[in-house]
């Protein structure tokens, strides 16, 4: 029997938790109980996001001991390391966590060490969180107590580059990853990167060779089956508020025609409800995923051995807040796309 499951969202405050409140608030099998924040307690959701009028809820401060005694599933929308936190006590009291952290994504807790700067204090959780990424490991969900949903970045590369690599049409491991995200996907608190005079009318590229997801793009490209993989990712800082384009380079053979190629793009998509792969040369752009849990694909080749594939999403939806509802979804045996509208907003 399908029922009502209570939820937390754990950092509801923030860009990531906003979103995830504005999406179960409209989820016909989803009650939200519980969003907290520390620094906005005591306020209504509705005032510091006048968009979700009519939501009475009024954050309270995070408590791992309040969220467990009350809710049955809880979302986690907070920095890496808060969520390793309270996982394991969440756990224990016999919720089921959906992560948007980083804290369950790498398998190796050596690697999360050294990405991260601090060690994992439940890397025992490590091997029982879920990587989710329905379009690709969907089978590994229903059921699942600990999810960890993919950072922005590598939904959108691993999206793109995994029609090829489990057709075997990549010949080396070798991917370079250039990659645009608008300024929501570095949080609500504004740094001297990410602050208007900054931000605007200019683009960047940051942390070149250092960016965080690099591991976790690198595990996933491993987990699809390519060999010796080295990627080469180039995230770039643009001046739109949300929205995420990953473009991936793939070495294959020169004599591959782009119709071959979407041929395996197209039928590795077919039938799923959030991905559209665009026709054979025809590139995506992030409006039109704006505001949506939708991926949409372009792929394309340049006579040189290279294939070039494109995957636009919303970095707060499919990024974030919609893919943790998809899996909240497939984790409780809820129909994949509940709640989640199937089309963007047009404009
Ligand atoms: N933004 C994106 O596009 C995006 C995409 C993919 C994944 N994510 C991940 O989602 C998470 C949230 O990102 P965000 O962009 O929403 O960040 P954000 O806007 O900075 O919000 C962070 C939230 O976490 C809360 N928080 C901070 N420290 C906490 C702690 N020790 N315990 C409990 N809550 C704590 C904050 O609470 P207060 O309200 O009390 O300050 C705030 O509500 C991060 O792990 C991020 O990497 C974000």
């Amino acid at each position: 029997m399908i029922t009502v499951v209570s939820v937390a969202i754990v950092g509801a405050a923030g860009y990531a938790g906003a979103e995830l409140t504005r999406l179960v608030l409209g989820h016909p099998l989803m009650d939200l109980v519980t969003v907290t924040s520390s620094a906005d307690a005591g306020r209504r959701v509705s005032e510091l996001y006048p968009a979700l009028a009519g939501c009475d809820l009024v954050y309270v401060p995070h408590d791992e001991a309040a969220i467990a005694e009350a809710v049955e599933l809880a979302f986690l929308a907070v920095p890496h390391t808060a969520a390793m936190a309270i996982t394991p006590g969440l756990l224990e009291a016999g919720l089921t966590v959906i992560d948007a952290s980083a804290d369950f994504r790498l398998r190796d807790p050596k690697v999360f060490s050294r990405w991260y700067g601090v060690e994992h204090v439940c890397p025992d959780l490590l091997s029982d969180a879920v990587y989710g990424l329905p379009e690709l490991w969907r089978e590994a969900l229903p059921g699942a107590r600990l999810v960890a949903c993919p950072g922005c970045y590598p939904t959108a590369t691993l999206l793109a580059a995994a029609p090829a690599i489990r057709a075997g049409l990549v010949i080396s491991g070798r991917v370079v990853v250039d990659a645009k995200s608008g300024v929501s996907g570095a949080g609500r608190t504004p740094s001297a990167a990410t602050n208007y005079v900054s931000a605007a009318e200019s683009i960047t590229a940051y942390k070149v060779g250092s960016h965080r997801h690099t591991p976790e793009i690198t595990q996933g490209l491993g987990d699809l089956g390519l060999t010796d993989v080295r990627v080469t990712f180039s995230p770039h800082l643009v001046p739109m508020s949300r929205g995420l384009l990953s473009t991936v380079y793939l070495e294959v053979d020169p004599g591959l025609s782009v119709g071959d190629a979407h041929a395996v793009y197209a039928a590795h998509y077919a039938g799923e409800p959030f991905v559209t792969v665009h026709a054979p040369g025809v590139m995506p752009s992030t409006s039109e995923v704006r505001g949506s849990n939708r991926a949409h694909i372009g792929v394309a080749t340049d006579g040189t051995g290279t294939l070039i594939v494109s995957a636009a999403i919303d970095n707060l939806v499919k990024g974030t807040a919609g893919q943790a509802v998809q899996c909240a979804n497939l984790a409780l045996g809820y129909e994949e796309t509940t709640g989640l509208d199937r089309f963007a907003p047009v404009f």
